[in-house]
Parts: structure tokens; C-alpha cells; sequence
């Protein structure tokens, strides 16, 4: 039994939104994941994906792409990205009862993995603009467009916060916390993700969201502080899933 994750399959077998122009690693996406996915993940393993399913802008756009997720291997569970119109945060439950037993929703909510709760939600990560000086260099950025992150930074933290307190509250302490946003911006080394990460101790924070080598490396990766930073981004990984736990 194993647990793995996988970020960004952007899937559109109803919408008009051919990948390719994204660069060549996108070319037949959708093969690569079936495929991958078929080689790593056994019937009795649990598969994250980390958000950005779907083009579709409502469910009924995005049938056919959770029905391709579905006929994957191993149990599945969703986060919301920013991407997923069809999945209103406060329509959570109606989406678990409409799929249950087949794809689990986790937002404001946990799932079980051995004695970890994996809890979760989408998170928000300032992304700029940002003004460079001639050598690229950060030298200033959209005060207007940060305040407003911040708000959404704190709405997604309130989210996050219900998702632990319910595992916490059915006794579990081992944590898996997935976000579809990096834990970080480019500016920062710490973040209201980070701090909580190391208030409950989370053994991994893993993420995705970030598309193109160039940005790969704009948020924390690796071990910091005793937690492990785990990018899994599809393009970042080939569309191959990444093992969190054995
Ligand atoms: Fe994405
Ligand atoms: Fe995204």
C-alpha cells in the first residue's frame, strides 16, 4: 500500500483546450498520465490529485475528465485548484454524496492514509507583478494586488485550519498537508502554510500549481525544518505520480 500524488492534469475531453501550445511535455498528456499511472499506483493504493483537474467552467463541462480520473487505479482524491470552476468550495458535500465511493472531494474535510489524516485545501501564493531592475532582480510589486492576496491567504488558512481541527479532533496527530497553491511565494521563506505545517507537525507539504522550468523553483523544496516540501506538479514530473508514503 502505497500513498502518491500528481498535481495539474488539465484535463479538456469537453472543452476546447488543446495543451500542446504549453510546450512539448504536454503533447498527449492524458496518455502519459493513463499510462503512468497504470504502472505505479495498485488498486490498493490512495492517489492525491492536487487540483487543476478539469477546463470544464461547470460539472456538466468536466464529466468525461472525472470519469478518465475515476477509471484510474487506487483510490483518488481531489483538491481544488484554481481552475476547477465546477467545484464550489461550499458545495463540497454535494460533490462527495454525488461521487461517493468513487472520487473523495477533501476540502474542509480529511481522508484517512494508515494513521495519517491528509488534509488540504487550495492555499494562495502572491504572484506579482513584480517589478525587476535590469538583471532581474525584485525591486517592488503591486501593493494593491498583495493586500489582496493576503485576504485570500487568510480565507484559504480558515479552510485549512477546519480541515485539521476535524482530523485532530478524531484523534488523529500525523499529517499529510496538500495544497494546490506552493506553500510560499517568491518573495518569502516562511508563510501562514509554513506555520502551520510546523504547528501540527505535518510530516510533508505537498504542492503543485507551478507550470514551465522557470517556475519549478518558486516556492520551498526538499527538507525544511524536519518537513518535507514536495513539488508534484504533472509537467514537473512527466505526469508520472510521485510516492509521499509508503
Ligand atoms: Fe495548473
Ligand atoms: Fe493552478
Amino acid at each position: 500500500m502505497a500513498l502518491y500524488a500528481l498535481g495539474d492534469l488539465h484535463l479538456s475531453f469537453q472543452a476546447d483546450k488543446p495543451m500542446d501550445g504549453f510546450g512539448s511535455i504536454w503533447k498527449h498528456h492524458e496518455a502519459k498520465i493513463e499510462k503512468y499511472v497504470n504502472r505505479r499506483v495498485k488498486p490498493e493504493d490512495t492517489l492525491v490529485l492536487t487540483g487543476d483537474h478539469s477546463w470544464g467552467r461547470k460539472l456538466s463541462e468536466c464529466r468525461e475528465d472525472l470519469a478518465f480520473i475515476e477509471a484510474l487505479p487506487g483510490r483518488k482524491i481531489l483538491l481544488r485548484g484554481n481552475h476547477d470552476y465546477f467545484w464550489d468550495a461550499k458545495k463540497t458535500e454535494r460533490l462527495n454524496e454525488l461521487y461517493q465511493g468513487r472520487l473523495f472531494f477533501l476540502q474542509n474535510n480529511y481522508a484517512v492514509y494508515r494513521d495519517y489524516a491528509l488534509v488540504g485545501t487550495k492555499g494562495y501564493t502572491f504572484e506579482g507583478p513584480f517589478y525587476l531592475d535590469r538583471r532581474g532582480r525584485v525591486i517592488g510589486w503591486d501593493q494593491e494586488r498583495e493586500r489582496q492576496a493576503r485576504k485570500l491567504v487568510e480565507r484559504e488558512m480558515g479552510r485549512l485550519r477546519e480541515s485539521f481541527r476535524k482530523a485532530e479532533e478524531a484523534g488523529f496527530r500525523k499529517f499529510i498537508l496538500f495544497l494546490h497553491y506552493p506553500p510560499t511565494s517568491i518573495l518569502e521563506e516562511t508563510s501562514p502554510f509554513t506555520e502551520i505545517a510546523e504547528e501540527y507537525g505535518v510530516s510533508a507539504v505537498v504542492y503543485s500549481h507551478c507550470h514551465g522550468e522557470s517556475r519549478f523553483g518558486d516556492s520551498i523544496r526538499g527538507k525544511i525544518r524536519g518537513i518535507r516540501y514536495v513539488l508534484v506538479s504533472g509537467d514537473y514530473l512527466n505526469f508520472c505520480p510521485e510516492r509521499i508514503l509508503e
